[in-house]
């Protein structure tokens, strides 16, 4: 009998499958209301941090919409917070933290903590891979069909929060330091470059199956720019994993990155290219190597409006990508608003072939 792998992960490792395996970048949040039930019982981050609520949050999408995909609930956050960096999350403003801006700011900080800090994510991941590895289906999920995806911030991006102190549309602070103390900006990403991987090392370690690298924020820069802080980081990130954990899948996510995207895609070693809602897929699929997955890319606002149009456009996207590995997600988050039956209508659409 041959083995039949899990779609994700198959297709992360470069396999074409139709139709193509699906997830939702922030499946696991707001717009479901047995999310905003847990939210009123605890913060944020002892949500993250206790694993009974963080395995429950993680499969709440899962049960509901049966995705291919189950994303750690955790944050990109969680990497500074467990160096010794404040950190808050405040309803309406989103994180606060304080901020990090020279080398002085940065001695504070310990990586060394960081494993210790973590630990109950890993715990979490170590509980999910044996709900998804085992006998029971997760809602619509057949058993064994379901990856665990881990993942952290890139770099550049969680170098905009520790420097900038809290979310912005410019992140001005930080791209200034970059320029005008550029010792202390390039400690600060070699420093989330090691101790990023190590992370992501330590969640695959736990269970996770493959890791997503967001760079959310990594439009924002130039060109030069974004190959030193966007580029190279993500390329020994993806290099350290692969010596480490060779087979296991690394995602990158360079929001925002118009045409830089295709330099990312064949540069840094990862297997799969998340692209955003702004990119067009078949144009940059025609640049890339073809063995590079694709994930992506519909507008979560589609989601929102729903309709024939939504499952237009979904459509659209899937038949674009036949015959090439892709993997059907949206271009960035859910947005909180969305009504569930939606994203249930999505599913449905993307697997009806
Ligand atoms: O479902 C999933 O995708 C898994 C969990 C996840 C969260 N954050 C949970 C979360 C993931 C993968 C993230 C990534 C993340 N966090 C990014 C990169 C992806 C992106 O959206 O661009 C960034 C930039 C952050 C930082 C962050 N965390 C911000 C700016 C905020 C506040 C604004 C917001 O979107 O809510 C958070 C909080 C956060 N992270 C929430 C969730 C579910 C909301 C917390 C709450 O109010 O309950």
């Amino acid at each position: 009998m041959t083995e039949t792998r899990k779609p994700l992960l198959a297709t992360l490792l470069g396999e074409a499958t139709w139709p193509p395996p699906v997830w939702l970048m922030r499946q696991a949040g707001r717009f479901l209301p047995e999310f905003r039930a847990l939210r009123e019982k605890a913060g944020f981050l002892t949500r993250c941090m206790t694993p009974d609520m963080a395995v429950d949050i993680t499969l709440q999408p899962v049960r509901r919409f049966g995705m291919d995909g189950a994303i750690l609930f955790s944050d990109i956050l969680i990497l500074p917070w467990a160096m010794g960096q404040s950190l808050d999350f405040v309803a309406g403003r989103g994180p606060v933290l304080e901020p990090v801006r020279s080398l002085a700011d940065m001695e504070r900080l310990d990586p060394g903590r960081v494993a210790q800090a973590v630990q109950p994510v890993m715990e979490t991941l170590k509980r999910l891979r044996a709900i998804v590895d085992g006998p029971e289906p997760i809602g619509p999920a057949q058993p064994g069909q379901v990856t665990l995806i881990g993942f952290a911030g890139a770099p550049f991006t969680v170098a905009c929060y520790m420097v900038e102190g809290h979310g912005s549309r410019e992140f001005e602070e930080t791209r200034r330091l970059a320029y005008t103390d550029p010792e202390f900006f390039n400690r600060l990403i070699d420093l989330l470059t090691t101790s990023t991987a190590d992370m992501l090392c330590a969640q695959i370690e736990a269970g996770a199956e493959a890791v997503m690298l967001f760079d959310s924020w990594s439009g924002l820069l130039p060109p030069s720019q974004f190959r030193q802080h966007v580029i190279e980081p993500a390329r020994r990130i993806t290099e350290i994993i692969n010596t480490r954990h060779p087979g296991v899948p690394v995602i990158g996510f360079p929001r925002l990155a118009g045409i830089m995207a295709v330099e990312y895609g064949q540069r840094t070693g990862v297997n799969a290219l998340a692209l955003d809602t702004g990119a067009d897929m078949k144009t940059l699929a025609e640049k890339l190597p073809a063995t590079l997955v694709l994930q992506g890319n519909l507008d979560p606002i589609r989601v929102l409006a729903g309709g024939e149009g939504m499952r237009q456009e979904a459509r659209a996207i899937r038949d674009a990508m036949k015959g090439r590995p892709h993997v059907f997600n949206l271009g960035h988050g859910v947005i909180p608003t969305t009504p569930p039956e939606h994203v249930g209508d999505l599913i449905k659409t993307i697997r009806a072939v």
